[in-house]
């Protein structure tokens, strides 16, 4: 199964300058909750911002380019090759964690998203994909709680392609 995991502001921003443009703890909290254990597919761009692998999760940077990758990252040079990834272990889930050009690639045949929304308006360079939730059903639905290191309103919803 392939997952969409990201988090977007009010208007669908979800970059600024190669990184987040937001610092939300909680949000950080859940993705580790989710991904860990998994694998996860990025883009050449996100994997620069993060420099070195996720610790607990099997890593593929999807690129055109025959990249030289540190220890323990591995390469998707395409989305036949993400397919047949996912294939291979029909009953995991592969994580797709961005950034727009992975998730406007990927979100054709995704089956599963898990959004976070947070109720506030950023600065940035890089938007989500438009995505018709007419093709998705939410099946989970909490709301984020506020304090003092997560100063924003913010929700977490998980869907299912119908
Ligand atoms: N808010 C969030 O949840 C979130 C999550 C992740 C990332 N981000 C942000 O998103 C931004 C980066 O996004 P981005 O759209 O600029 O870049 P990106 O999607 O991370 O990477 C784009 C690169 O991925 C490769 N690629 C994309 N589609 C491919 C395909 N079908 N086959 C093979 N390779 C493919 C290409 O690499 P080559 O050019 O090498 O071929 C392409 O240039 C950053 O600001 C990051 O912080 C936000």
């Amino acid at each position: 199964m392939i997952a969409l995991i990201w988090a977007e502001d009010q208007n669908g921003l979800i970059g600024a300058d190669g990184q987040l443009p937001w610092h939300l703890p909680a949000d950080l909290k859940r993705f580790k909750a989710l991904t860990t254990g998994h694998a996860v597919v990025m883009g050449r761009k996100t994997f620069a911002g993060f420099k070195r692998p996720l610790p607990r999760r099997t890593n593929w940077v999807l690129s055109h380019q025959q990249l030289d990758l540190p220890a323990g990252v591995r390469q998707l040079h395409s989305l036949t090759e993400l397919r047949a990834l996912a294939a291979k272990t029909p009953t995991e889930t592969c994580f797709v964690i961005g950034g727009a050009a992975v998730f406007a690639a990927v979100l054709p045949f995704a089956d599963r998203l898990y959004r976070t929304r947070i109720q506030a308006t950023f600065s940035g360079d890089t938007w989500m994909p438009a995505i018709d939730y007419s093709d998705w059903q939410c099946v989970q639905h909490e709301v984020g709680i506020r304090d003092e290191k997560n100063p924003y309103p913010f929700e977490f919803d998980d869907f299912e392609r119908c």
